[in-house]
């Protein structure tokens, strides 16, 4: 068993990973890895290089030296590239385009595993991501995979765009995250899956605080095992 209790969580994109492993997380007094905020710093850094994402040489080339770590500051996650904080550049659709195709190549993925391991080796985490119950921590305590039909991801997202007054169209969010899926799920090393041993989590019909509390009903039965 793993003896720090990591917890795994993975799932497609706009599950709502993120957002309900940082609340569990603050609950059973756990730190939050955002993994997929790694990837995303490694796609800012090629963007901003104008390293061709499609060329997995030139990719693999330029990422040799880079150094992506993680900070903590008032409990939030703070992603490094080279030292610079990069969380407010790491969302924009443009970044989270690069990231999926690039999450695909070895030399991503290789760069980012030993950083991600030994996270869990130093403190108690609840990390989330694609790979993580099935490549990253294959002894996590526990292993969740979050998910939710299409339809429920793409109207999140799109009531999170509206809200934020940004001009949106459900049909292209909902295309975006498909694609995605494929990319995430259809990929040769680490594709997103359900690990065998993990607890499957439907969330398209609940609210935050319901899977919430779900997770940590979870989490407390495992404990009590
Ligand atoms: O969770 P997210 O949306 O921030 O992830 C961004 C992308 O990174 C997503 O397309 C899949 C990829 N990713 C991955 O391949 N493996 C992970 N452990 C985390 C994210």
């Amino acid at each position: 068993m793993d003896k720090n209790r990591s917890i795994a969580i993975d799932g497609p994109a706009g599950a709502g990973k993120s957002t309900i492993a940082k609340l569990v997380a603050k609950k059973i007094d756990y730190i939050y890895v955002d993994t997929g905020a790694m990837y995303r710093t490694i796609a800012l850094y090629l963007m901003r290089n104008n390293v061709d994402e499609n060329d997995e040489v030139k990719v693999a080339e330029a990422i040799k030296d880079i150094k992506v770590s993680l900070d903590y500051v008032d409990e939030t996650q703070i992603v490094l590239l080279n030292g610079e904080n990069v969380n407010d550049f790491i969302r924009t659709p443009e970044v989270s385009r690069i990231t999926s195709l690039i999450a695909k190549y070895a030399a991503v993925r290789e760069k980012l595993l030993d950083l991600q391991r030994n996270l869990a080796v130093e403190k108690k985490v609840i990390m989330d991501g694609r790979d993580i119950g099935t490549n990253v921590l294959p002894n996590a305590f526990l292993k969740i995979y979050l998910t939710a039909s299409a339809d429920a991801r793409a109207n999140r997202r799109y009531k999170e765009l509206v809200e934020k007054n940004e001009t949106c169209d459900f049909e292209s969010i909902k295309k975006d995250i498909i694609a995605r899926d494929e990319q995430d799920m259809n990929r040769e090393i680490a594709p997103l899956k359900q690990a065998e041993d993990a607890v499957l989590v439907d969330t398209s019909d609940m609210g935050i605080e319901e899977v919430v509390a779900c997770l940590v009903e979870i989490y407390e039965k495992k404990c009590a095992e």
